[in-house]
């Protein structure tokens, strides 16, 4: 590890931090997939906040229109599975996972290797469900923090605990995605932040580059809370 300088005030240990960004894309034939609405705004702040403040970042990204900071290592995937294959790789190695990916819960059981006609006026798709990378990162992790978003449209508190502790992480940033001011698309996020240790604290509405410095300053926290 080397020693940062973040103001003569405050040295601290630089962190490698992998963040994932954007959604994945699961594949039906050739020409469709299934997919979600995230853009990737909020991991790509996250992974630029950390970036900023000293830390070594992997940005595990999927399909986005957005240009990655030019100061971290970019890893582009299409699918859950190739994201879950690249974080196990880049984790064992890492101080600090943040899963800020819309990762799709569901991929088509077969993938057709050649466009599916009309055909019939019905179609059945078959889904199988996606392994869960922050559960299964989970089962091996040591010393590194684990951090998760949680995407919800109902009671976001409730089932941001659940996650956190179902998932086994440190801590959970919360967002309402069914508003236009936060959450898919926007540029601003209201997030209420909840750890593991019980505290909850709700952020007011802020740009989502405001939001990435303050999701890397809790992650640094929990991280330097450690070696106390
Ligand atoms: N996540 C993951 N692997 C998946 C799905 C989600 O690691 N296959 C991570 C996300 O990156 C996020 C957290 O788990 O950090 C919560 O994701 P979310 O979509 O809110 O919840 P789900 O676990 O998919 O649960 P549900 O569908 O019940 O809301």
């Amino acid at each position: 590890m080397r020693v940062a300088e973040l103001s003569p005030a405050w040295y601290f240990f630089a962190m490698k931090v992998v963040v994932t960004a954007g959604p994945t894309r699961e594949f039906i034939d050739p020409v469709r997939f299934l997919s979600n609405r995230s853009t990737g705004k909020m991991g790509y702040a996250v992974a630029a906040a950390f970036s900023a403040r000293g830390h070594e970042v992997v940005l595990i990204s999927g399909p986005v229109a957005l240009e990655p900071p030019a100061t971290v290592r970019t890893v582009s995937v299409v699918s859950a599975a190739d994201m879950l294959e690249v974080t196990l790789a880049e984790f064992g190695s890492c101080d600090g996972l943040v899963m800020a990916a819309a990762v799709a819960d569901w991929a088509p059981r077969n993938t057709a290797e050649r466009k599916i006609k009309k055909g019939d006026k019905t179609f059945v798709l078959e889904l199988k469900a996606t392994r869960d990378i922050l559960h299964e990162i989970s089962a091996v992790r040591t010393r590194q923090v684990l951090a998760g978003f949680a995407a919800e449209t109902g009671d976001p508190i409730a089932e941001a605990r659940r996650k956190l502790s179902d998932k086994g992480l440190d801590v959970i940033f919360a967002n309402d995605v069914s508003g236009s001011d936060a959450g898919f698309e926007a540029d601003t996020n209201r997030i209420v932040c909840i750890t593991a240790n019980g505290d909850e604290v709700a952020w007011p509405l802020m740009p989502k580059a405001e939001a990435g410095l303050k999701v890397a300053e809790t992650v640094e926290r929990i991280h330097e809370s450690r070696k106390g």
